[in-house]
């Protein structure tokens, strides 16, 4: 090799190295310290916690998404049968993108919502379950979920765990002050965090977070919510290994950052039905996924 080979070939190193530090490692740890957002509460507010470092983080002791018990989903579960996606116009701008009623919408950093997209049949939480359940928030769902997230909580209940629903449908709006009130806090963390608005699946209102009354013990923390611990938690365990046959699905599991964008979300899941949630389960696919390999692209990005 002559030296302008040799030459080209070191600066043509030089330039890829450059290029992969742009983007953020596939692991790349959230900060030690965050400040959570609480983001269904009566007025979103702010919450001091700490992260653990990245040497600490808990991983989950139940690898997503390892099923253990239950083979059959219960009965009543069974009955919700997945929805044949609505085809959604491939010539629709993502700004644009209004959903059809179905549960298989593609929601992701890149495929977004329009900003008037509220769904039509949302319900309160709160005419369903207790407060010990929803905390008091004013959250809201769409009703076709409602029975399976009772079964979910009724189960977990009947297991002797305390569940808690801490967010469920978020506007457009809602999500670009989430988004906002992370930026202000970690600027370099926060688009890994929260999705912006139009982009979160909560906006979809079949997307729940759940929390758990062990978190503040383990984290030291009164209003902790939102923390990675929560993998650690009986509530997280149990739907890390159960919530696919109620037709739920983790939508950002642990070590998909490179697939999903956002970092591990024990606490995040989304209906789906059970037959697909089990099939996800099974294949070890996030809905995001799946959906981007089965259906055609929903919108054009700009
Ligand atoms: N935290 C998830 C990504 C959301 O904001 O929807
Ligand atoms: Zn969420």
């Amino acid at each position: 090799m002559n030296r302008w080979t040799f030459l080209f070939i070191l600066m043509l190193g030089c330039f890829i190295s450059v290029l992969s530090t742009c983007t953020l490692p596939p692991n790349a740890a959230p900060p030690d310290t965050v400040t959570l957002v609480t983001i269904s509460g009566p007025a979103a507010s702010a919450t001091t916690a700490v992260r653990p470092t990245a040497m600490t983080l808990p991983s989950s002791p139940t690898p997503f998404p390892t099923r253990t018990a239950s083979p059959t989903p219960p009965a009543a579960a069974t009955t919700t049968a997945t929805t044949i996606p609505t085809p959604t116009a491939p010539s629709v701008n993502c700004l644009e993108r209004i959903p059809g009623d179905g549960l298989l919408t593609l929601v992701t950093r890149e495929f977004g919502l329009s900003r008037d997209y509220v769904p039509k049949d949302l319900v309160p939480l709160s005419d369903y379950f207790s407060n010990n359940v929803t905390l008091g928030y004013p959250t809201e769902v769409r009703a076709v979920i409602v029975e399976p997230l009772q079964q979910v909580i009724e189960a977990m209940q009947a297991d002797g765990l305390s569940p808690q629903i801490i967010s469920g449908f978020r506007s457009y709006s809602a999500q670009s002050l989430a988004l906002q009130k992370w930026l202000e806090q970690y600027p370099d963390w926060a688009r890994n965090l929260s999705a912006p608005p139009g982009h979160s699946e909560h906006q979809l209102g079949t997307t729940v977070d759940f929390g758990s009354p062990e978190l503040k013990y383990m984290i030291g923390d009164e209003n902790i919510q939102f923390h990675p611990a929560f993998a650690q938690t009986g509530e997280g365990q149990w739907l890390a290994n159960h919530a696919p046959e109620y037709g739920f699905t983790m939508s950002y599991p642990a070590d998909a950052f490179e697939r999903t964008a956002f970092y591990h979300e024990p606490w995040h899941y989304r209906y789906v039905g059970p037959e697909l949630a089990l099939t996800l389960a099974a294949d070890n696919l996030t809905i995001s996924e799946y959906l981007q390999q089965e259906q055609p692209q929903p919108c054009l990005v700009k």
